[in-house]
């Protein structure tokens, strides 16, 4: 029998725990032909925060998508590959099976009902539950989210942070395993994607909700995850511990402020993005 090679450092399969979120080289495919995931893997440790990153278009919504289930609504399909979660195959499975499996998405521009109270939007949140306890979960997000006990109207009139801060507590409501969010800081003011992430990173440490974060606010994401991925074009390019990618050049470069001479001309994006993102 031949020696495990000593150069390789990482633990052997016999010894890592299983990740509780595995999806392996998918593709997707969206009304029968347009290809857009080529072969995408990732994976998620039980309890950690993986951050997914990417440019506008490269598919991290379509990952979430193919991950929850939701897909299947948008005449999108997993084609090859797969998506196993706590031990079993996911992929092709409904939605609501996928909630009820633990896994729960908080979609990208809030989608909140609009026309209910936040009371009413927590309780959706609840809707495979049939335990007693939903009372209890309610008061729980409020200690998250002081603000949306005080806020007792129509929630559509909440401020968007406010708006953010429902998505993530209806989320929390289903008591998922997992939750994928889809750009909670979209739309809000730096302050505001502080306060978020900072509560995000608390219900993950409090409850030991395991999440998966699509962002393209790489500092934000990448200052309360653990490890991420940075993917382009339906694929996968880099990956790395959190300290690596905020140490490595290129991310450095396109993702993080831009490194050096770059500097000056990014910055100026990034505010007319900012600015742009505000009104
Ligand atoms: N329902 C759909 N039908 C057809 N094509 C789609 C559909 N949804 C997304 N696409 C295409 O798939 C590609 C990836 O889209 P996706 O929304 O996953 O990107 P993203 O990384 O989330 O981008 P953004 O940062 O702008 O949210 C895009 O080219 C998009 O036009
Ligand atoms: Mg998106």
């Amino acid at each position: 029998m031949e020696a495990a090679p000593q150069t390789d450092s990482r633990p052997s399969a016999a010894t890592a725990p299983a990740p509780l979120l595995s999806v392996r080289n998918i593709e997707v495919v969206y009304d029968d032909v347009i290809l857009v995931l080529r072969g995408l893997s990732l994976e998620v440790p039980q309890g950690a925060i993986v951050a997914l990153l990417g440019a506008n278009g490269a598919g991290k919504s379509t990952t979430l998508k193919a991950i929850s289930g939701l897909l299947k609504t948008e005449d999108g399909e997993v084609t090859r590959g797969e998506i196993v979660f706590d031990g079993e195959r996911i992929d092709g499975t409904d939605p609501d099976k996928i909630v009820r499996r633990g896994i729960f998405q908080v979609m990208e521009g809030r989608r909140i009902v609009s026309d209910m109270t936040s009371l009413e939007n927590l309780r959706l949140g609840a809707f495979t539950r049939s335990d007693r306890n939903v009372a209890a979960d309610i008061e729980m997000v409020y200690t998250y989210f002081p603000r949306l006990k005080e806020r007792t109207g129509l929630a559509g009139y909440l401020s968007g942070g406010e708006q953010q801060m429902l998505a993530i507590g209806r989320a929390l409501m289903a008591r998922p395993k997992m939750i994928l969010m889809d750009e909670p800081s979209m739309g809000l003011s730096p302050l505001l994607v502080k306060e978020v992430f900072s509560i995000i990173k608390q219900i993950n440490r409090d409850l030991g909700v395991t999440i998966l974060l699509v962002e393209q606010n790489a500092r934000a994401a990448l200052s309360v995850a653990s490890h991420g991925y940075i993917m382009e074009q339906g694929k996968v390019v880099l990956d790395g511990t959190a300290d690596e990618l905020r140490d490595n050049e290129d991310v450095k470069e396109f993702y993080l402020g831009g490194a050096g001479d770059q500097r000056k001309s990014f910055k100026n994006l990034k505010s007319f993005k900012r600015r742009k993102r505000w009104l």
